[in-house]
């Protein structure tokens, strides 16, 4: 059976893209990374990538005049490259509805809060200011709307006393490396059904199998 074929957009340490690389090298995975973009050169995640035996590119995007051009490039080289599926690990630049929407239902996103709460930048130090008892990430299909769109997997952490920015932060990319993984597994067995602003999974509303309770590594 072929492979779904998988492009990754990174731009920074990668560890998220490590453990789906990680992942698809699994015996008889369904899916493979067949290209890993990053916006930014001399990156870890290039370094993880090409470890890995993993094509990657390099496209800074201020070579380009505006995030329409960027995008387009973007896009251009994943269809050369017959990718099917896109999982942004890390990518530090907002996409255009443009390219939300020629993609749509096909690209997902690690954040590290529980969605809708802390949306945006920061979200740890938001989740300490509001005193939380759980913090944690989600994976979601990607929408124009930042942040937003249906929920796959969700992993739920507590927030500690003493917690600080750093080790809370610490804690969530623990789970993050559990819940990224869990989620790209349940696409490409092609589990996912998209209702609305849901996600389903088996054509249910989702169970215990998409949650990810205080996760251990
Ligand atoms: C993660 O916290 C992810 O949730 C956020 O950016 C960070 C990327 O870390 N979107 P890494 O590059 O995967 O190590």
């Amino acid at each position: 059976m072929a492979r779904l074929k998988v492009g990754v957009l990174v731009s920074g340490n990668g560890s998220n893209l490590q453990t789906l690389i990680d992942l698809c090298a699994t015996p008889g995975f369904p899916a493979e990374i067949a290209l890993v973009i990053s916006n930014k050169p001399g990156v870890m995640a290039l370094e993880r990538a090409a470890r890995a035996g993993i094509a990657t590119q390099v496209i800074p995007h201020r070579d380009f005049p505006d995030r329409l051009a960027f995008d387009q490039a973007i896009d251009a080289v994943f269809r050369a490259n017959g990718i099917e599926f896109i999982c942004l690990a890390g990518f530090l630049r907002v996409l255009s509805e443009m390219f939300v929407e020629l993609w749509h239902n096909k690209i997902i996103n690690i954040h590290p809060s529980l969605l809708p709460s802390f949306k945006g930048l920061h979200t740890h130090a938001q989740a300490l200011a509001a005193g939380v008892r759980f913090h944690g990430c989600t994976v979601h299909i990607v929408r124009p709307v930042l942040d937003d769109g249906p929920i796959l997997v969700q992993a739920a952490v507590p927030v500690l006393a003493g917690d600080d920015e750093q080790s809370l932060a610490a804690r969530v990319l623990k789970a993050e490396h559990q819940a990224y993984p869990l989620a790209l597994k349940l696409i490409a067995q092609g589990r996912v059904q998209i209702d609305g602003t849901r996600a389903l999974i088996d054509g249910k509303a989702p169970g215990p199998a998409a949650l990810l309770m205080n996760p251990q590594e």
